[in-house]
């Protein structure tokens, strides 16, 4: 069986975008692959974090895993900062890793631009994610759009390292979903949707009630023409109300924007609030019921305990061919 590995950072607002891009699918891979999800709150910390928020932030995230559907008798459900491996190994990366690949990041530009001094964690965000991925011999990692660029400098971490040293890492592939790989900010349809944006109607969390989800589908921003076709170049609120249909749905972008021809864009957000509110209301239901259970922390030791496991086997066998220790 193949191994799946992704993580999610623990900051709030896990909007529609996360799930239609990277959770959902986290659910459908659990059925024939190995699959072990990550809560990854070192990455966080590369920005200040309020430390008491961090900590309910992780307990939501878990929540939210197992709420969507995870499963912790298939999957393993950790927290990054439970498993040293992935430190250790970021730290062996980052001697791999060419300050100059780091620089080109498109992540880090928008992330350190404008500031007075930025903090070298985020430089290396990277390389930490790296090590998440190759410290469990990973073939498949399901993520967002956004996280491409980082998911190829990995595989070119890991072929350097084998390069010199043959079979130490396995390179791994990335997954990206057809229609959620990117959802937009609904009220800015050229930005990407986003955790922190000031405006809450630019993003739908997994837990709005539903009638924020109603005020925020309806006041999307559209265009003026009226007609409604698949064409993020020309019409990207269109588009993106579109695609967020697809991705619930599991319809064809296509069939979708067929299905709403000749109609008018207050059909398609009506539509869309119910498909919506639908999609998410067991979600909010299993984690009203899941987010103060002693379940979940028990989940979550668990799964560190399993991941562990794997990661001390990695790390031995990249002490082994470093040279490190004795
Ligand atoms: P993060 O919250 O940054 O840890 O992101 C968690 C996952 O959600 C990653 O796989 C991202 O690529 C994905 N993601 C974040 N924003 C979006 C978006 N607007 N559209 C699609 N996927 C996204
Ligand atoms: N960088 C990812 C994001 O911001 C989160 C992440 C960290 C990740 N480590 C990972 C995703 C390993 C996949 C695999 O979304």
């Amino acid at each position: 069986m193949k191994r799946v590995f992704s993580g999610v950072q623990p900051t709030g607002n896990i909007h529609i975008g996360n799930y239609l891009g990277a959770l959902k699918q986290f659910v459908d891979l659990q059925e024939d692959h190995e699959c072990i999800y990550c809560i990854v709150d070192e990455h966080a910390i590369t920005l200040p974090q309020d430390p008491q928020e961090l900590r309910n932030h992780i307990l939501d995230v878990a929540a939210l895993y197992l709420a969507i559907g995870i499963d912790p008798k298939k999957s393993i459900i950790f927290v990054q900062s439970d498993v040293s491996g992935h430190a250790e190994l970021g730290w062996v990366l980052c001697c791999n890793c060419y300050t100059g690949e780091l620089s080109r990041m498109t992540q880090f530009k928008a992330k350190s631009g404008g500031q007075e001094s930025v903090g070298t964690g985020l430089l290396t965000y990277p390389v930490l994610m790296a090590a998440d991925i190759l410290l469990y011999d990973t073939d498949v990692v399901p993520v967002g759009n956004d996280q491409k660029q980082h998911i190829e400098l990995c595989r070119d971490i890991a072929i350097r390292v084998n390069h010199r040293f043959k079979d130490t890492f396995v390179v791994p592939e990335g997954r990206f979903m057809k229609a959620g790989a990117r959802i937009m900010a609904l009220d800015d349809p050229t930005a990407k949707m986003s955790k922190s944006a000031e405006a809450i109607h630019s993003r739908i969390s997994l837990l709005d009630e539903d009638n924020k989800i109603k005020k925020s589908i309806m006041r999307a921003t559209t265009d003026s023409d009226g007609e409604i076709r698949f064409d993020p170049e020309a019409k990207p609120g269109v588009s993106n109300l579109l695609n967020i249909y697809s991705a619930f749905s599991g319809e064809e972008v296509e069939a979708v924007a067929a299905h709403f021809a000749g109609k008018g864009y207050g059909d398609l957000k009506k539509e869309l609030v119910a498909v919506a509110q639908e999609a998410l209301a067991p979600i909010k239901k299993n984690y009203e019921e899941i987010r103060h259970s002693e379940e979940l922390k028990m989940t979550l030791r668990d799964g560190a305990e399993r991941a562990g496991a794997i990661a001390e086997k990695t790390m031995k066998r990249v002490r082994d061919t470093f040279g490190l220790g004795f």
